[in-house]
C-alpha cells in the first residue's frame, strides 16, 4: 500500500484532482470485466506522456507496482489491481493528434475510445477495421496491449496488423518512439511487436500510429440456421471457397434463446438450428449478392443449412449482428466460466465435440454455450453457473474441468487464450500453449524492459 508521503509525491506530479484513493473509485477503477475483486492502493490519471514517465520513474525509485488501465473491458484479469497496486489509467490521454491521408495513418493517444477512432476514420472516408461488442468503451491502448481481435479478424487480422508506430514508456521509465509509420523497416529486432499483446507487463502504450484502410462497401449479412456442427463447418468451407468474406461468426441455439428471451428480440428465421452462422460480405454489386444467394441455395439443397435470412437494409444488418454481439453481456447474469480457445480451423469440429464429451461426462449438470469467431478458428466456451452453486465452488469445479479440456487442446497445438489474453485468470494454463523455453525467454524480455518488476506484476506469469 502507498504511504501518505508517496501519495503526495504522486499528487504533485499530476495534480490533486488526478489521483484518488476514495473507496468507490478504487473498486471501480481497480478491475476489468471479470468477477475478480479489486484491491488497489490508488488510481492516478496522467494527462500526458511526460507525467506518465514521471509516475513510472517515481514507481521505480520507490518500488511501487503499477497496473495499466484502459477501458477495463478485459476478460482475463489483466487490468485488475489485486495486490494493492497503483492503477494508472490512460483515460485522460485521449486526443487524436494527426491524420496523414497519403500514408493512411492516424496518431492517437492511448486513451482514445476504439469507436471514436472508427468514427474518426469514417469522417476521413476511411475505415478502422478492428471491431468488437465493447468498442464503445474499450481504449486503443488496451486494444494494443491485448492485441485485441474481434469479429473481423477473418479479413482484417488482429490489432497488431494495424499498428504502424508506437510511443511507449518502458517499465524502466524510458520513452521509446518506434517505427513512425514505415511499412518496411528491416533494422533488427522489431521491439514494437513485443509491446503489442504484452498486457502491460513491459511498459505503457502512450501513443500509437494506427493504419486505416478503404471503407467496405455495402456490408451485408446472411444468417443461416444449420443442423449440426459438421454442417456448420461445411457451410464455412463452401462460402470461403465461393466468395470473399469479412466475417464468419457462429452461435448455438441456446445462445440465441438466451438473447432473444432476455432482450425480447424476434427470432431471425422460422427453422430451429443446432447452430447459426452469421456470414458477412461486401455486397459491392448485384453479382456478389447473386453469388451469396446461390451458395445459400446450394447449402439448403445439400441439407447443411435449414433456413436463412439476408439483410436487406442497414437496420436489418444491425439487428442480425445484435443477435451475436449481445451474447456476452446477456450471459453475464449466469456468471459464466469463460474460455477463449483456438485450434487450427481444420480441427475445430473434432475439438468441439471432444470438449462437449468431456463436459457431459464430468459435469452433465452444466449448461454449455458456444459462440464466437469460428471462421478464424477462435471459439468462446461459456459454462453457465447453476443457481444452486456458489461462484467459488463453481469456479473450482470448472478449473478441474479445464485441465481436461486443455490436455486435449494441447494435443491440437491450440491456444488457451486466442484473443482475451492471459492476465490472471489464464496464467495457470499458459504451459499448455507455451513451452518452458518460451516462458523463460518471455521472462528474460520482461527483465530487460522492466528491471524492477513493477509493471503489472503477476500477470501472464508469476
Ligand atoms: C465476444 O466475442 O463476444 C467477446 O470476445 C466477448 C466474449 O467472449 O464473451
Ligand atoms: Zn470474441
Amino acid at each position: 500500500m502507498l504511504s501518505d508521503e508517496i501519495y503526495q509525491q504522486l499528487a504533485a506530479l499530476v495534480g490533486d484532482k488526478k489521483i484518488t484513493r476514495e473507496a468507490t473509485e478504487l473498486s471501480y477503477w481497480g478491475k476489468d470485466s471479470t468477477s475478480l475483486i479489486a484491491n488497489a492502493a490508488a488510481i492516478i490519471f496522467p494527462q500526458n506522456i511526460e507525467q506518465l514517465q514521471a509516475v513510472v520513474q517515481l514507481a521505480n525509485r520507490e518500488k511501487i507496482a503499477l497496473v495499466p488501465s484502459a477501458g477495463r473491458t478485459g476478460l482475463s484479469g489483466g487490468a485488475v489491481a489485486a495486490q494493492g497496486e497503483l492503477v494508472v489509467s490512460l483515460r485522460d490521454m485521449n486526443s487524436i493528434k494527426q491524420f496523414n491521408a497519403v500514408d493512411r495513418t492516424v496518431v492517437c493517444e492511448a486513451g482514445v475510445i476504439t469507436a471514436d477512432l472508427q468514427a474518426y476514420a469514417e469522417q476521413q472516408g476511411l475505415y478502422y477495421p478492428v471491431d468488437f461488442a465493447s468498442s464503445g468503451s474499450s481504449l486503443i491502448g488496451g486494444n494494443i496491449s491485448t492485441n485485441a481481435g474481434g469479429i473481423k479478424v477473418l479479413k482484417y487480422g488482429m490489432t497488431r496488423q494495424w499498428v504502424a508506430g508506437l510511443k511507449v514508456v518502458t517499465g524502466a521509465g524510458d520513452i521509446l518512439d518506434m517505427n513512425k509509420s514505415l511499412l518496411k523497416n528491416n533494422t533488427g529486432y522489431d521491439l514494437q511487436q513485443l509491446l503489442i499483446g504484452a498486457e502491460g507487463t513491459l511498459g505503457f502504450i502512450a501513443e500509437a500510429t494506427m493504419r486505416l484502410t478503404r471503407s467496405p462497401e455495402n456490408l451485408t449479412v446472411l444468417l443461416l440456421a444449420v443442423p449440426s456442427l459438421s454442417a456448420l463447418l461445411q457451410v464455412l468451407a463452401h462460402f470461403q471457397a465461393g466468395m470473399e468474406l469479412t466475417a464468419f461468426e457462429f452461435f448455438s441455439e441456446q445462445a440465441l434463446q438466451k438473447v432473444t428471451t432476455q432482450l425480447q428480440l424476434q427470432r431471425p428465421c422460422d427453422e430451429v438450428g443446432q447452430y447459426y452462422t452469421l456470414i458477412e460480405f461486401e455486397a459491392k454489386d448485384e453479382a456478389i449478392v447473386d453469388q451469396a444467394m446461390a451458395l445459400f441455395e446450394q447449402c439448403l439443397e445439400q441439407g447443411i443449412a435449414l433456413d436463412g435470412v439476408m439483410s436487406q437494409s442497414q437496420a436489418q444488418y444491425q439487428s442480425l449482428w445484435r443477435l451475436r454481439e449481445e451474447i456476452s453481456s446477456v450471459l453475464a447474469q449466469w456468471q459464466p466460466f469463460k474460455h477463449d480457445l483456438s485450434v487450427p480451423p481444420s480441427q475445430q469440429g473434432e475439438f468441439l465435440l471432444e470438449v462437449e464429451k468431456i463436459i457431459s461426462e464430468l459435469a452433465p449438470q452444466y449448461q454449455v454455450i458456444w459462440y464466437g469467431h469460428i471462421g478464424d478458428g477462435n471459439v468462446h466456451l461459456n459454462i453457465l453457473k447453476p443457481d444452486e452453486l456458489n461462484k467459488t465452488d463453481f469456479d473450482l469445479s470448472c478449473k478441474l474441468l479445464s485441465e481436461e479440456i486443455f490436455k486435449h487442446l494441447a494435443s491440437y497445438q491450440g491456444s488457451v487464450s486466442a484473443e482475451h489474453g492471459i492476465g490472471l485468470l489464464k496464467k495457470d494454463y499458459l504451459h499448455y500453449s507455451r513451452s518452458d523455453l518460451e516462458i523463460a525467454l518471455m521472462k528474460g524480455i520482461k527483465q530487460q524492459f522492466d528491471p524492477n518488476g513493477i509493471m503489472n506484476p503477476g500477470k501472464i506469469f508469476s
